[in-house]
């Protein structure tokens, strides 16, 4: 038997902001119980649901020392769908309604968890193996695990990974600051180790001291040892080239699945979609307030609004893409400029323009399901997991090629008869244009074929199954 404790800053149920939190709260499930026991360990937020709070049981606490004051961490349990989550508590860093604030309070908040779960771990009754980190939130911990802590013999021969689900995050600080904060010696703050460009780098230690790094994508790995996508890190990337690997995410089919989903209108399976799927799209242009229009391609959206998905290219088209036979729906919440760029073409094309600036689980669901099209051009990509829940909901994606989306999206061939989506390589508005319409040519004049791309979509298979195989083979091969 292999132990596992994944630790990180997000998972669902509990919290989440992006696709870590689907990744980390959703692959421990799929691992082979028999062989491997993959706990989790993240922060009791007090924005945590109560529902779930309620539920957790106290198990320890303790004191650490932390930038010269002495910190309560307690420890709590909850077992949610077979797999053990473990809980840090500390309401003064994870007090506040959102799991993340300034950098500055970050940095200070993730040194605390970071050396409050490694402090925690002999208290649990669960030895691991292998730690695995996730994002530069618990980039410290490979370093400190080397540091003070291999010291005890609770800790020999324990080995950690880092997983990287996007570079461009890392924690940057301060080196003065940092160095107070950690209490790291100096020894650790030169530039092959946590020092990057003068300043501390949380992710770039996690890179340095881990045994393993792998990232979410083939593609992603490849990318990101250059300057392009190295988020000036493309160096250590390439330094680290032979511990470093690319596993493709996958999705939680039992939560994503139009056959089983209370949150849409119309359950349809990849025999009843042609029979039952746009009865999602004319319940969402009801709610939407849309024109209701079962024949309208759809086109969705789902997304965080930064320049990273490539909103700068919809931005630039946008009128050309609100034709008035395309409806666009858009949910998602993120930087200023692109909220109103999405609100002004709501209030400008009200009739088939939807912005639902807002978070919401269910409108999400509805939006895989109700639409014809999905559209996610990124910038880049590590993984990238709503065109995942799209193909599952047979509403086509249409990306750019690169990372994750390059690796999960196969191009329509319509000499071949092949692909699960549409796709443009370069990063420019007018190609992605061009593919759009591509995509509603063949979706009004060659629907056939359309049915049959949606057919394709619906067959792929992105589970968790094929990639908590990798990655039990990455753990195998740590021994
Ligand atoms: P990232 O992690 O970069 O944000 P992913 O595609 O990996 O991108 O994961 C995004 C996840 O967050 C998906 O589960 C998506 O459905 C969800 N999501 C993003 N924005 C919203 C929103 N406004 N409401 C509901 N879910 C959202
Ligand atoms: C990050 C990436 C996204 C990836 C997710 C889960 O948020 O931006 O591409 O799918 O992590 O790994």
């Amino acid at each position: 038997m292999k132990n596992v404790l994944f630790i990180a800053s997000e998972a669902v149920p509990f919290i989440k902001t992006g696709g870590l939190a689907d990744v980390v709260g959703s692959l421990p499930k799929y691992f082979n119980k028999d062989e491997y026991d993959v706990r989790v360990m993240i922060p009791k937020y007090t924005c945590i649901p109560w529902e779930y709070r309620q539920q957790m049981v106290y198990k320890t606490h303790f004191y650490i020392d932390l930038a010269w004051r002495s910190q309560y961490v307690g420890v709590f349990e909850l077992e949610y769908n077979g797999v053990m989550f473990y809980f840090i508590d500390n309401e003064f860093y994870f007090g506040g309604p959102k799991p993340y604030s300034w950098i500055h309070e970050d940095i200070e908040k993730f040194a605390f968890f970071s050396k409050a779960a490694l402090s925690a771990v002999p208290v649990l009754g669960f030895k691991p193996d292998i730690i695995h980190c996730h994002d530069w939130q618990t980039g410290l911990i490979p370093v400190y695990l080397k540091e003070r802590f291999s010291q005890g013999d609770f800790y020999q021969g324990i080995k950690s990974i880092m997983t990287i689900h996007n570079l461009k995050f890392q924690g940057v600080w301060d080196l003065k600051k940092v160095k107070d904060i950690t209490g790291l010696p100096d020894y650790y703050f030169t530039p092959d180790k946590l020092e990057a460009y003068k300043d501390a780098n949380y992710l770039k230690g996690g890179i340095v001291y881990a045994d393993k790094i792998t990232t979410v994508s083939s593609t992603y790995a490849e990318e990101i040892k250059t300057p392009f996508y190295g988020e000036n890190l493309d160096g250590l990337m390439n330094a680290r080239a032979n511990s470093l690997s690319g596993i493709v995410n996958g999705i939680d089919y039992e939560t994503y699945n139009p056959e089983t989903d209370d949150y849409i209108t119309a359950k349809y399976n990849q025999i009843t979609f042609r029979k039952e799927k746009w009865k999602n799209k004319v319940a969402l242009q009801k709610e939407l307030g849309l024109t209701e229009d079962k024949g309208k391609f759809m086109i969705g959206i789902v997304s965080r609004l930064t320049d990273q998905k490539g909103l700068d290219l919809i931005a630039y088209v946008m009128d050309q893409i609100c034709t008035e036979d395309v409806q666009l729906v858009v949910l998602g919440t993120g930087e200023e400029k692109y909220e109103n760029m999405f609100r002004h073409y709501d209030w400008k094309y009200g009739d088939r323009v939807s912005a639902n600036i807002f978070y919401s689980e269910p409108m999400s669901h509805k939006i895989y399901a109700g639409c014809d099209a999905f559209l996610m051009p990124s910038l880049f990509e590590p993984c990238g997991l709503s065109q995942l829940m799209s193909l599952r909901y047979g509403t086509v994606p249409i990306v750019r090629e690169t990372g994750g989306l390059k690796d999960t999206v196969q191009p329509y061939n319509e000499f071949e008869g092949t692909g699960t989506g549409f796709s443009f390589a370069n990063y420019n508005a007018h190609e992605m244009l061009g593919i759009i319409n591509y995509a509603k040519d063949v979706y009004y004049n060659r629907k056939r074929e359309w049915n049959k791309i949606v057919d394709r979509a619906m067959l792929a298979d992105f589970s968790w199954d094929n990639s908590a195989r990798k990655y039990e083979d990455l753990y195998n091969s740590m021994y």
